[in-house]
């Protein structure tokens, strides 16, 4: 059986020059990968007390929600702006390539509530400090960080210190 690495296919180039975009669909249309994947992050998880799952628009959905399921706990989608119906709070953060604006339900986290934040990649860590905001204001602990992909040249850890976090594969 193939490592899980050997699932992702690499495109230079790609949204911009210079950008070496990691592709999560390669995952995705194997069933091992998809496997290899979602376990991998059920593993990060093994013996940990949470409530809920919290992924952002749209591909920590495509993670987040199988961890979820996977160990009877609920899931929170954190969406990019004018997305959700009722109350909200946003954060604006940037990316590897631009800005954007996210937002939470207001009554989508309780206080105390235990979070475990799941997406698919961490580049420069601006999408995960802006949910951890967000997640913080609502009253919400962040007690794990869990990735597929980790761009570690892009250091975006320095935005997460303090915080438990875990990624399946490292490219330097
Ligand atoms: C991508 C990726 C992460 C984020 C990582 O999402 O899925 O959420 O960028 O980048 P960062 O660490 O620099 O913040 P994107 O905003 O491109 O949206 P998508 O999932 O809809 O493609
Ligand atoms: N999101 C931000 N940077 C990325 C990259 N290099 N590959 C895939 N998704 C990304």
């Amino acid at each position: 059986m193939k490592k899980l690495e050997e699932y992702v296919r690499s495109i230079p180039d790609f949204p911009e020059p210079g950008i070496i975009f990691r592709d999560v669909t390669s995952i995705l249309q194997d069933a091992d990968g998809l496997h290899l994947a979602v376990d991998s992050l059920i593993r990060m998880l093994d013996g940990l007390d949470y409530d809920v799952v919290v992924g952002p628009e749209s591909r920590g959905f495509i993670f987040g929600v199988p961890v979820a399921y996977a160990q009877h706990k609920s899931f929170v989608p954190v969406r990019k702006k004018g997305k959700l119906p009722c109350e909200t709070i946003s954060m604006d953060y940037d990316l590897e390539y631009g800005k954007a604006t996210i937002e939470i339900h207001k009554d989508a986290i309780k206080p105390g509530q235990k979070v475990v934040i799941v997406d698919d990649l961490i580049a420069t860590g601006g999408t995960t400090e802006a949910i951890i905001k967000l997640i913080e204001q609502l009253g919400g602990t962040v007690v794990k960080i869990c990735f597929v992909m980790e761009l570690a040249g892009l250091n975006g850890r320095a935005h997460l210190q303090g915080y438990d976090v875990d990624s399946a594969i490292i490219y330097e």
